[in-house]
């Protein structure tokens, strides 16, 4: 597996974990960091082997945001010419499906990365937060767009405008994460939910992320239609064939991948 400088990559069984690590820097997301973050999921997305990615960070930081330092003396020409932080868009493309493991800050892009992901995991030291505002800037990996939508306009204002974090507790009232462990439960969770979506059918679990992805972008009509279009197309696999036969069969199915 390739070498990275500011993160680790290793794998269980199907399941890959993308751990962030620039410790110096609380897992700040530089350039490098992003580079070789999209670098490592591109890859191990192209890979039928891996069911289900986790990106995780430290127990103090998942990432405490977009580089300051390195953003700092930038000009808007730099920013806009370069683009900046439309790489992480590639995140959101991954087919596999992701799973984000936070502890400790998660704040900024940190926050942002955190929502790319399918499913939220938190543990009980995770703070939210979208404190751009603080910075003289605004979110910049979509948190305005993703936490409105995972939390609503309430939150997600308040977030945005006073620059506040948000603990475990209030993130999953607020609909932002899925579940909230202890600390030192969160990875061995997260690693553990990653391998149940691994162990299903790796494309009837791309087809039911891109269903609900696409309840972001569209229409309730065009969207019960489009889920409709993937769940007919589910009938022309193998692993619908197993996965039905093995529940008629009562036995645990054993899914092919195709
Ligand atoms: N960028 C660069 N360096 C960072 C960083 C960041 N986002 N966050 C922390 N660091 C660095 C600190 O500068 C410090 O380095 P030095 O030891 O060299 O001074 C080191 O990490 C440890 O940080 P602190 O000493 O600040 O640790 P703390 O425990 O006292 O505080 C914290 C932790 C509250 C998270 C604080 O570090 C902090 O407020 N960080 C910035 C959070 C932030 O504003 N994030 C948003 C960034 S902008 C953004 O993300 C834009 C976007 O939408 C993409």
């Amino acid at each position: 597996m390739t070498d990275y400088q500011t993160i680790k990559v290793e794998r269980r069984d199907r399941v890959a974990i993308v751990t962030l690590n620039r410790p110096e820097a609380l897992n700040a997301l530089n350039l490098t960091v992003m580079q070789e973050t999209v670098a490592a999921t591109t890859e191990l997305d192209r890979d039928p082997s891996v069911g289900a990615i986790v990106i995780t960070g430290s127990a103090k930081a998942f990432a405490a945001g977009a580089d300051i330092k390195e953003m700092a003396p930038k000009s808007y020409m730099d920013v806009y010419l370069d683009d900046w932080f439309a790489a992480w868009d590639r995140l959101a493309q991954l087919r596999t499906p992701t799973i984000a493991a936070v502890s400790g800050y998660a704040l900024g892009g940190g926050c942002e990365l955190a929502m790319i992901c399918d499913i939220l995991i938190a543990s009980d030291t995770a703070k939210f937060g979208q404190p751009e505002i603080k910075l003289g800037v605004i979110p910049g990996i979509g948190g305005s767009q993703r936490l409105t939508r995972a939390v609503g306009k309430a939150k997600a204002m308040d977030l945005c405008l006073t620059g506040r974090n948000m603990d475990a507790a209030e993130a999953e009232r607020a609909g932002l994460v899925s579940r909230v462990v202890a600390a030192d439960q969160l990875l061995d969770t997260a690693i553990e939910v990653a391998q149940t979506v691994a162990g299903m059918s790796l494309p009837i679990a791309m087809m039911a992320k891109e269903a609900v992805g696409r309840a972001f972008e569209t229409t309730l009509a065009e969207g019960i239609r489009f889920e409709r279009r993937l769940f007919h197309s589910t009938f022309a696999t193998d692993d619908q064939k197993e996965g039905m036969a093995a529940f008629v069969e009562k036995r645990p199915a054993t899914f092919t991948h195709r």
